[in-house]
């Protein structure tokens, strides 16, 4: 418990106000989430508390960028900084993440779904003037790059660097790693220039997805992380993990917006490289789901005999 800390916070984001309560609502690998209550406005938030310092200003500025696009998102009310630690402070959403889908019906799946993909379209119709990541308020508008394809060679070849050292630890075999080495190469033909640089949100699936259940409705997207301006497709893969086939959400996002001819190639490698990455940064050994990842990405490569 951060109870010191939060209530350092509390008091300097939120005008010397006291803090009266204090749960514990979110944990993951580089923070975790309480709600409060404040003996002044706004008498409750939810704080975040980031476990490096600095995360908590990326988050941020990723949530600036993402406000553009005119989907829903909690109020950002303010930060704070101590030793190693970030500290974000936003609004305490009345809602629970759409992951949990117990007690909806088939109707209210169908129209929370469609409400989920319409957001994600809405988010990905944002268009930058350029590719590239969200390191600073110049790029709330578009990135630096003029090139996704060589943005993104750069990137998969950075992810690759932390496999072939996560192979060296041991978290992941060199079966793996020669499947990622085929991917690599396979890059130039499986990913071609998209339309327009896309705001992409970074870790869209239903776990950072916030419903009302009983009005069926979305309440706001959280956690972005390293959010960019790329190819939209990059982070479709999201949305048939956790809860998203329940919602049938890559279905109803390709009718709004159908996929690419190369989709199940190009997503393959776009989810196997994101995934495989985030494995080594966390220093997780690879499991059935990351499996699932890389072996669906040595399928597609098969088919497309690459
Ligand atoms: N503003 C908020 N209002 C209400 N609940 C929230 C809010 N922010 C987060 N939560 C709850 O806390 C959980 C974890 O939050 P979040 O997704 O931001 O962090 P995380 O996934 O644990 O973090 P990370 O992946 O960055 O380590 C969410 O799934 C949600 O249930
Ligand atoms: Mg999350």
């Amino acid at each position: 418990m951060y109870q010191q800390l939060i209530t350092k916070a509390v008091k300097a984001i939120f005008n010397d106000s006291a803090l009266t309560d204090c749960t514990p609502i979110g944990a993951g690998f580089y923070g975790k989430v309480y709600a409060v209550k404040l003996s002044k406005p706004p008498y409750s938030a939810a704080i975040k508390i980031f476990f490096r310092r600095g995360d908590n200003e990326k988050e941020a500025l990723w949530y600036l960028a993402l406000r553009r696009s005119g989907i829903p998102l909690p109020e950002i009310y303010g930060m704070y900084d101590e030793g190693e630690h970030g500290v974000l402070a936003m609004s305490l959403l009345k809602a629970c993440s759409a992951t949990d889908t117990s007690g909806l019906t088939c109707r209210e799946l169908d129209k929370l779904g469609d409400e989920i993909a319409e957001t994600a379209v809405k988010l990905h119709l944002l268009k930058g003037s350029g590719y590239g990541d969200i390191t600073d308020v110049s790029c709330l508008e578009g990135g630096k790059e003029d090139s996704w394809t060589e943005y993104y060679r750069i990137k998969a070849k950075k992810a690759m660097d932390n496999i072939s050292r996560a192979v060296s630890r041991g978290l992941l075999d060199r079966r793996h790693e020669n499947i990622y080495y085929r991917a690599l190469d396979a890059i130039d033909i499986a990913i071609d220039t998209p339309s327009y640089p896309a705001l992409i949100h970074g870790d869209l699936n239903t776990d950072n997805i916030m419903i009302d259940k009983k009005m069926s409705r979305v309440v706001a997207v959280i956690d972005p992380i390293s959010s960019m301006w790329g190819d939209y497709e990059y982070e479709l893969f999201q949305l048939d993990c956790a809860s998203g086939k329940a919602y049938g959400l890559l279905d109803k996002y390709a009718q709004s917006r159908p996929l690419s001819d190369k989709y199940d190639l190009k997503s393959a490698i776009y989810s196997a490289f994101a995934e495989g990455n985030h494995y080594c940064n966390i220093n997780k050994a690879c499991d059935d789901n990351l499996s699932t990842f890389i072996a669906r990405l040595d399928f597609a490569l098969n088919n497309y005999g690459l």
